[in-house]
């Protein structure tokens, strides 16, 4: 009976230990086999690049590529494309941010620094009794656009001599290098369309605000309008990359530039995710009959 009991008990401890065993190696293999279909789920994961399908992972490359290729002659083709109306949507857009001294600015894919340039310029206009010290960051994933904006800084006079102090900072607006509740304002003008996770670009940017802080978002929109929509398609499709053959010798990043306009969400659709994102008091303006849209919001 004694020895009966002994040979259970070893049993039933050899069978846990085994089914232990055997459950270490099964566990140790599903958490291996579940990274991996992860990594295979991610890299398998579609998204747009202009009117292409593309791998997730392929899409940040691509679009790295665009601006790594266009910064030298981004300015002069902006003015071209745009007939220079570019230059009032930004007037206007650093109208409605409306800076005070004292403001923190995270301006994202600030590329060659003209949103940055603008809210100097609007503060040096502007009465400072109190003398308060203001800053900005310029963040953008190309290194080639900020060397555009450091070069243009010095050539304009933006300088640390002269009392201006631009933070350059090379990161993506998915995954910012910045702090929680770092400034009292963020702006993005014509980059977010070329994120790969618009929601990563919100959330980031609700993170990195402080309480009260403003969001504030430049994009091309879509016109609500169909006699202007055809002649602004027949503009875009047929004007704009034989521009940019003809005065950049490129014609592909002009070709993407139009269909991710194309791509990016509607107004009210952008809206609904800005507020997903835990924005407030969420709102936007149309400029140019919708060409483009200014989308705000507050951190509260
Ligand atoms: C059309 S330019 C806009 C530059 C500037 N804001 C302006 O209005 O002239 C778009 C910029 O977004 C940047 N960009 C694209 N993807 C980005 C990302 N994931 N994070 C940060 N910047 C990004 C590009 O490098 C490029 O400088």
């Amino acid at each position: 009976m004694a020895l009966s009991k002994c040979i259970n008990f070893r049993l039933a401890r050899t069978g846990k230990s085994f089914a232990n065993r055997r459950f270490s190696v099964t566990s140790s293999q599903r958490s291996s086999a579940y990274s991996e279909k992860k990594n295979d789920e991610d890299e398998s994961r579609e998204t747009h690049f202009g009117y292409q399908t593309v791998k997730e992972n392929e899409k940040a490359k691509k679009v790295h590529a665009v601006f790594e290729n266009v910064a030298g002659s981004y300015d002069v083709m902006n003015d071209a494309m745009s007939l220079g109306i570019h230059r009032v949507w930004k007037d206007i857009f650093i109208q409605r941010l409306g800076p005070t001294h004292g403001t923190k600015l995270l301006d994202v894919a600030g590329g060659t620094g003209d949103i940055t340039f603008r809210y100097l310029n609007y503060l040096k206009n502007t009465r400072n009794p109190k003398n308060l010290q203001s800053h900005v960051t310029v963040c953008d994933i190309n290194e080639a656009m900020l060397d555009v904006g450091k070069a243009r800084a010095e050539k304009q006079g933006w300088t640390v001599d002269k009392g201006y102090d631009i933070a350059w900072k090379q990161g993506d607006a998915e995954k910012l290098p910045f702090a929680n509740d770092s400034f009292t304002a963020y702006t993005i003008a014509f980059g977010i369309r070329n994120v790969t996770h618009v929601e990563n670009v919100l959330a980031e940017a609700y993170r990195v605000l402080q309480p009260g802080g403003r969001f504030l978002c430049l994009e091309f929109s879509q016109l609500n309008n169909e006699a202007l929509q055809w002649i602004y398609d027949k503009y875009s499709f047929q004007m704009i990359p034989v521009m940019g053959m003809l005065i950049a010798g490129q014609w592909e990043p002009y070709q993407y530039l139009v269909e991710s306009i194309r791509k990016f969400p509607r107004q009210d659709d952008f809206k609904n995710m800005i507020e997903d994102a835990g924005f407030r008091q969420v709102n936007y303006e149309n400029l140019t009959f919708g060409i483009v849209a200014i989308h705000s919001g507050f951190k509260l």
